[in-house]
């Protein structure tokens, strides 16, 4: 009986290393390296802010906001934002939604209210802006204090 316990988790953790590296895993991917400046220009141009604040950066005069979305772009954080996550909020938001944020203002049936930008932007450019988003990102320590009233 022990021995058959074993061989099932055995078998099940196989299937799982197996998962993550097949045909759908992320290995492998790299973006080459991109410009935060321009970037910065990419996120004015296609209009961001108009769902989106980032701290210290002004909508450009005219861009009508969108009262209901207001989700925040950098900021500090205790989990390191990669590259990948932040490209694949871009072109497959619905993947997996922002965090702190009432479902209802954010989604519908499971499809974020995210404008797709997938058939007018370059890759050049998502290249770029991903480079800006993540230079806005500020890995801070998780501190347990900060936590204690969540039970950890
Ligand atoms: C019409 C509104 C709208 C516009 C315009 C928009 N977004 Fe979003 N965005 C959202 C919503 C709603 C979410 C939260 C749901 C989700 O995670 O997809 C979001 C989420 C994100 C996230 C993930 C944030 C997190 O904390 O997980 C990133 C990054 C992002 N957007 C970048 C952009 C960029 C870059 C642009 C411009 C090229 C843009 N968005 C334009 C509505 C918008």
């Amino acid at each position: 009986m022990k021995y058959l316990k074993l061989s099932i988790i055995v078998i099940f953790s196989g299937t799982m290393i197996g998962c993550d590296l097949g045909p759908e895993s992320p290995r492998g991917f790299s973006l080459p390296e991109g410009n935060s400046n321009e970037g910065k220009l990419v996120l004015l141009k296609y209009q961001c802010l108009a769902c989106h604040n980032i701290e210290g950066l002004e909508p450009p005069i005219g861009l009508v906001n969108n009262p209901k979305i207001n989700v925040r772009l950098g900021g500090k954080l205790t989990k390191v934002k990669t590259y990948a996550d932040l490209l694949t909020s871009v072109i497959n938001p619905s993947h997996k939604l922002a965090r702190g944020y009432k479902l209802d203002s954010i989604q519908q049936d499971g499809v974020s209210k995210m404008t797709n930008y997938n058939d007018v932007m370059t890759v050049s450019e998502l290249v770029d802006l991903v480079t800006f988003l993540q230079s806005n990102y500020v890995l801070i320590p998780f501190r347990r204090e900060n936590y204690q009233h969540y039970g950890y």
